[in-house]
């Protein structure tokens, strides 16, 4: 493994936790500072005990229709397996255990590494990607192979931040990444040519107020996109649209080997996936107050741009 802003973890396993339990607390906080600046831990192992039959029956997923395969994801909360379909019943129930195995063994394993988040994140969906990576057709927006950050359309975060732990099985090949500087030197940069003032004026003004006041009459829901989810959706696009740069932009190379496994805010992290195929990933959102700088999240750093709340 190479790469900038990575760091290896070492004297832990997930069995047991801290080889060193006595230093717990003060490495874990140290784990979670290191995030908090942006930078990706990696571990050189898989985040739990996978059988070899399971992880062959997830690559011989590349060779049936991948269309069809193309979002496996599991939401841990409910115990529902989506985007899945097999002609034998047992196949589906296969990928069901496994993605529940998986996502529990990640939980765990977090709760030791990062215990000092564990009781705060939120538990999000967990996914497999079987598809190659590299020279993959798709829209700008969806493209995975141009630097982003994270931001999530349908499920807004009200300023929490993504987490998120990648596993690379596939036996043989890396997954190789792209990252560059992290979110606040961009966010300084770009913050107004992407309009994060439009952004905080449309949710200001009179009508929009009115909408969510009849919304809030009516027993709906209130919008439950703010003005920093709209910022940070369209902050994704922004960068994917932004030619200059994708192409011009430092860049930092990381390749995450066969069984291996890292986690990173990727909301501070903007990243590309060049190549690999076979990961499996879980998100958790960590809220603002988890943190031990605040100031470092996306939100904050926004804010003080702003010079108000754009959670509120
Ligand atoms: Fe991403």
């Amino acid at each position: 493994m190479n790469g900038k802003h990575v760091t290896e973890v070492h004297g832990f396993t997930s069995e047991t936790g801290w080889l060193d339990p006595l230093r717990s607390g003060e490495i874990s906080r140290s784990f979670c500072e290191s995030l908090e600046d942006g930078t990706i831990l990696f571990i050189p192992t898989l985040p739990c005990e996978m059988a070899r039959q399971d992880l062959e029956f997830l690559h011989s997923l590349e060779q049936s229709d991948t269309a069809t395969h193309k979002n496996i994801s599991y939401r841990p909360k409910e115990d529902i397996l989506h985007g899945f379909s097999a002609s034998k019943p047992e196949e589906e129930k296969r990928m069901h255990r496994i993605m529940r195995t998986y996502s529990r063994g990640v939980v765990a394993m977090l709760g030791k590494l990062l215990f000092h988040y564990a009781d705060k994140w939120s538990l999000d969906y967990a996914s497999y990607r079987p598809y190659e990576e590299e020279n993959r057709k798709l829209p700008l927006h969806k493209r995975h192979d141009l630097v982003h950050t994270d931001a999530f359309p349908s499920r807004p975060t009200r300023g929490g931040l993504i987490l998120r732990c990648f596993t690379n099985i596939n036996s043989h090949q890396p997954r190789v990444w792209l990252t560059t500087e992290r979110f606040p030197s961009l966010a300084r940069r770009y913050a107004e040519e992407v309009g994060l003032s439009k952004i905080i004026a449309r949710q200001a003004s009179p009508l929009h107020r009115v909408w969510k006041n009849l919304k809030g009459i009516a027993g709906l829901p209130a919008a439950p996109q703010t003005a920093y989810d709209l910022f940070m959706r369209r902050f994704h696009d922004y960068l994917k649209e932004n030619h200059d740069f994708q192409s011009h932009s430092e860049k930092f190379v990381t390749d995450f080997p066969p069984h291996s496994t890292w986690i990173t805010f990727t909301d501070i992290v903007p990243h590309a996936v060049l190549s690999g195929r076979y990961a499996l990933e879980q998100t958790f959102i960590v809220p603002v107050d988890a943190l031990f700088d605040p100031a470092k999240s996306p939100v904050r750093v926004l804010e003080e741009i702003a010079g108000q709340s754009l959670i509120s």
